[in-house]
């Protein structure tokens, strides 16, 4: 057993930590472009959103870490339910020191170094928009990262976050935010706050592309010094469906299994495996997701509409219709199924007492779905495999 690959394999792919090299980064590049552009001008601020899991922290992160030119400082938060617009200003700001000696009279060092201080100092309490647009058009370059902007639940802090955005541009500050949360958040800042929309660029993360998939598990076993199949790489992007979790993951694991036995080059077969792998490591939330989601006590066709809504093909934000479930559900019942014949169990997959497992937008008869947790998506498909309820050549079509 070669103990060095091993070990590379447990590095060369993270299937939980976000990235931060721009060298592990796959794909992205058009979003990395337009978040570049927004901070070279003063007055522009982006926000960045996508479904779960997409790698929106990722990039944020990566951006957080080039060298952009000029010298700018860089703050990264995260939110939670407890953020309001007062503490999220004081995290940035206690970031944030500055040195004071220099308006100092020359001194000895020891001294200038107690003259340093936190920026949070400065600001007043309680803080308003303007004075954020004050304090930081008195410095220089920043860019700060306020990432989880969906869990904050204090209604106000989402206005008064637009109204800061409308200050720092208004009076071009040299400040640029970018914001990033899921798709949800931007709906909010901007439908209440329509004078921001012109200051603020909206960047989708989508998820990966098949190719940007391959790019991940190709970069992963160059640097474990292996390399996997045309299958096995095939079955990882379409088990993943765009989320680049699964794909470390699976990677991670089909790599692992073949440098077990001394091969350097992963088959499908080390990917098949994998899959009881992974969804052995599912987390136990996503378990008892599916379970709330699929048992019934009488009638048993939830495991098989909530498979065929993870195998319908979603668009950028993850939803998908009614009829795209029908195909494969008739699929995997080998038998034609309509919409009547499981437009209950939809509905019922939207219910707290399921889940809700799915979430619904759109009026009547338009009704768009999506998972309410998108990585349940992958786990429910692998686990129709490990079922038997499809084949996986099923799901590389
Ligand atoms: N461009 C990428 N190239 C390679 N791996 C990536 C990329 N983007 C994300 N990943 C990987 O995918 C996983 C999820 O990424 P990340 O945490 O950045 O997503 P997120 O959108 O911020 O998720 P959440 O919505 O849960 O905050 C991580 O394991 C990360 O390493
Ligand atoms: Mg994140």
């Amino acid at each position: 057993m070669d103990q060095s690959r091993l070990l590379s394999l447990s590095t060369a792919f993270s299937p939980s930590a976000p990235i931060d090299q721009r060298s592990l980064l796959a794909g992205r590049v058009s979003q990395l472009l337009d978040v570049l552009n927004v901070v070279g001008q003063k007055g522009q601020h982006a926000i960045l959103f996508g479904e779960r899991g997409v790698g929106k922290t990722s990039l944020a992160r990566v951006i957080s870490r080039l060298s952009i030119g000029q010298p700018v400082t860089v703050v990264s938060v995260n939110c939670d339910p407890s953020t309001t617009f007062e503490s999220l200003w004081r995290k940035i700001t206690k970031e944030i020191s500055i040195n004071l000696a220099q308006r100092q009279a020359p001194g000895f060092l020891s001294e200038a170094r107690a003259q340093s201080a936190s920026l949070d100092e400065f600001l007043p309490s309680p803080i308003s928009p303007d004075d954020i647009r004050h304090l930081f058009g008195r410095l220089g370059k920043m860019l700060i990262v306020i990432d989880e902007m969906d869990r904050i639940k204090d209604k106000s802090t989402t206005s008064l976050m637009a109204d800061t955005i409308k200050a720092l541009s208004d009076h071009a500050v040299d400040t640029t935010l970018l914001l990033v949360g899921v798709a949800d958040s931007v709906d909010t800042l901007i439908s209440e706050h329509q004078s921001v929309e012109r200051a603020l660029m909206q960047i989708q993360m989508p998820r990966m592309s098949p190719n940007e998939l391959e790019e991940i598990i190709n970069n992963g076993f160059q640097e474990a010094k292996m390399t996997a199949t045309g299958d096995a790489r095939k079955k990882i992007v379409s088990l993943s469906q765009g989320l680049p979790h699964y794909t470390h993951l699976l990677s991670q694991t089909a790599g692992q299994r073949a440098a077990m036995t001394d091969r350097t080059e992963v088959t499908a077969q080390d990917v098949r495996t994998a899959i009881d792998a992974a969804l052995a490591k599912a987390q136990q939330s996503t378990i008892s997701a599916y379970h709330s989601a699929t048992s019934s006590s009488r009638e048993n066709l939830y495991p098989q509409v909530l498979l065929a809504c993870a195998m319908a093909k979603p668009d950028n934000l993850g939803y998908f219709a009614s009829i795209d479930v029908r195909r494969p559900l008739s699929r995997i019942m080998k038998k034609a199924y309509d919409i009547p014949a499981f437009a209950q169990h939809l509905k019922a997959f939207c219910d707290p007492t399921r889940g809700p497992v799915l979430q619904r937008t759109g009026s009547a008869r338009r009704y768009r779905f999506r998972f309410v947790n998108p990585l349940l998506q992958p786990y429910v498909l692998m686990n129709g495999i490990r079922k038997g309820l499809i084949k996986e050549t099923d799901i590389l079509a």
